[in-house]
């Protein structure tokens, strides 16, 4: 059991070794686009099921998003004042998780107006950080 946790951790921290990368990073942007897209699929088919799908993805990419560690080392000006900019991403990254809860749990609740209405405050957050961020 031990031998096994060792060389999962082994494992780990070689597959984390180059920190995360920007190729990282446009993968999770890939994975969040495709779980909004199923997100509105739900919303259009009227499918619970397939909603749901969708905000579990989106939730899981959104805590990984951030600064890469090439980013994280840099002593380039603006490189630096991006990445103090850590604080507006993490209020993001809280809004978009706790937004994703709204919308399955008022869409269950039969209210898809307000899951609707939600869901368009998630696009507004993604959209918010690639105005001002995506020059990163
Ligand atoms: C904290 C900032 C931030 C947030 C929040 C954010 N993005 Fe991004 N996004 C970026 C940056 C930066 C890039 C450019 C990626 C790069 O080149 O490193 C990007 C790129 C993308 C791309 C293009 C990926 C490609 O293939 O080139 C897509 C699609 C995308 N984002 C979708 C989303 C969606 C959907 C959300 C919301 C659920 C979102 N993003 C939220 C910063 C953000």
């Amino acid at each position: 059991m031990k031998k096994i946790l060792v060389a999962c951790i082994v494992v780990l921290t070689l597959g984390l070794g180059e920190g995360y990368t920007q190729a990282d990073r446009v993968l999770d942007m890939q994975k969040m686009a495709q779980a909004m897209q199923d997100m509105q699929s739900g919303l259009f088919y009227n499918n619970l099921d397939i909603l749901k799908d969708g905000a579990r993805d989106l939730k899981k990419a959104i805590i990984n998003i951030g600064s890469t560690s090439h980013e994280s080392n840099s002593t380039d000006v603006y490189e630096t004042w991006l990445n103090n900019n850590t604080a507006m991403t993490k209020r993001i990254q809280r809004s978009i998780s706790t937004t994703t809860d709204v919308i399955v749990e008022r869409f269950a609740n039969g209210d898809p107006t307000q899951a609707l209405q939600e869901y368009s405050k998630i696009t507004r957050e993604c959209m918010k950080c690639h105005i001002s961020l995506r020059k990163w």
